[in-house]
């Protein structure tokens, strides 16, 4: 009897072993542009997050993340460490859209898959301006896609809910809305498009604009706060409203606008994108005007989807987009 129990216990762990020796385990190579930056903090946790609730006892995934430092020779160097380690497949957040073409040659020579995401590499036309056209690099290779948000849409969502307002963001009531921009990374199309439709959605309302300053801020909090601070001191009560091309941004502008006195709804207009959790609160609590949804998990989701499905062989399209939201006072009461 004993002699049976002891071989009934050597063969379910010789079955348990047998199990868990026939799951797959795909290794992923995941490389963000900076892990200091607050959205793709949320984007990047959220990857790992969701792979894990993908695992079953068959399927496996090892994740190897790392930070691109916002320095693009960094990042080459992760990119080749992927590929000589023998990454299954690689997400990548690119330090800088311009070297796109030379990493997805490399990977797609090495025969990985690639899910590009929240930099959107656009083609360039001889003098090295973006044009507004799918990127060929993309569209030529099956096993290569681009996971983010046309950042058109949030632009034109900041200027909508500028021109929302009861006076349309014309608080001195001298017929025409007076602004400053606090941009993102400049070589970054989110940042170019934010910057340009924000503007144009409210021209397209027949709102007469004047733009005051504009600046680069880096998507960096503690920049949006000097560069607004700095702005309120020389413009004072001519602006009215503050354009942050992202919410690290906006929450800095926030601290300015309060340690000017200026009261926003009142006396000034605070707009960011992202809808950070900090930037959603003062939205809540009427300190800022409106911030835009950017879908962390929905894109980080589809961005692992895509992932998996180019893991298994399957088909892919070369684009996938996420849409964006509205977040202002009526959205977040109605939460
Ligand atoms: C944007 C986001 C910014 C910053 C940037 C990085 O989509 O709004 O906050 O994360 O991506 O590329």
């Amino acid at each position: 009897m004993k002699k049976l129990l002891v071989f009934a216990l050597v063969a379910v762990m010789a079955l348990g072993l047998a199990v868990s020796a026939s799951a797959q385990t795909y290794k992923v190579g995941v490389s963000i542009y900076q892990f200091t930056d607050n959205f793709m903090t949320l984007y990047r946790n959220e990857i790992e997050n969701y792979f894990k609730t993908l695992e079953t006892d068959d399927v496996k995934f090892e994740i190897t993340m790392a930070d691109g430092k916002n320095d693009m020779a960094e990042q080459t160097n992760q990119i080749q460490n992927f590929i000589t380690q023998g990454m299954d497949v690689i997400i990548l957040n690119l330090v800088q859209t311009s070297s796109a073409d030379a990493v997805i040659d490399q990977v797609v020579a090495a025969g990985i898959p690639l899910v590009l995401i929240n930099r959107e590499p656009l083609a360039y036309d001889k003098d090295g301006n973006t044009l507004d056209e799918a990127y060929e690099g993309i569209l030529n290779n099956a096993q290569v896609c681009y996971v983010g948000a046309d950042a058109r849409q949030s632009g034109t969502f900041q200027g909508e809910m500028g021109a929302e307002l009861d006076n349309k963001g014309d608080i001195n009531g001298d017929g025409k809305v007076s602004y400053i921009m606090i941009e993102g990374d400049p070589e970054n199309i989110d940042a170019q498009y934010r910057t340009e439709f924000s503007v144009k959605a409210l021209k397209d309302a027949g709102i007469e604009v004047e733009c005051l300053d504009d600046q680069v801020g880096n998507w960096d909090q503690t920049k949006g706060q000097e560069l607004c601070a700095n702005a309120l001191n020389i413009y004072g009560d001519k602006v009215e409203v503050v354009f942050c091309n992202n919410d690290a941004m906006a929450l800095g502008a926030a601290t300015a606008i309060q340690t000017a006195g200026r009261k926003v709804g009142e006396d000034i207009y605070l707009l960011g994108v992202d809808a950070l959790e900090e930037a959603v609160q003062l939205v809540k609590d009427g300190e800022m005007t409106g911030t835009v949804l950017n879908d962390h998990i929905g894109q980080s989701h589809a961005a692992v989807d895509v992932a998996v499905k180019l893991l298994k062989g399957e088909e892919i399209q070369n684009y996938y987009w996420v849409d964006y939201v509205k977040v202002n006072k009526a959205y977040v009461d109605a939460q």
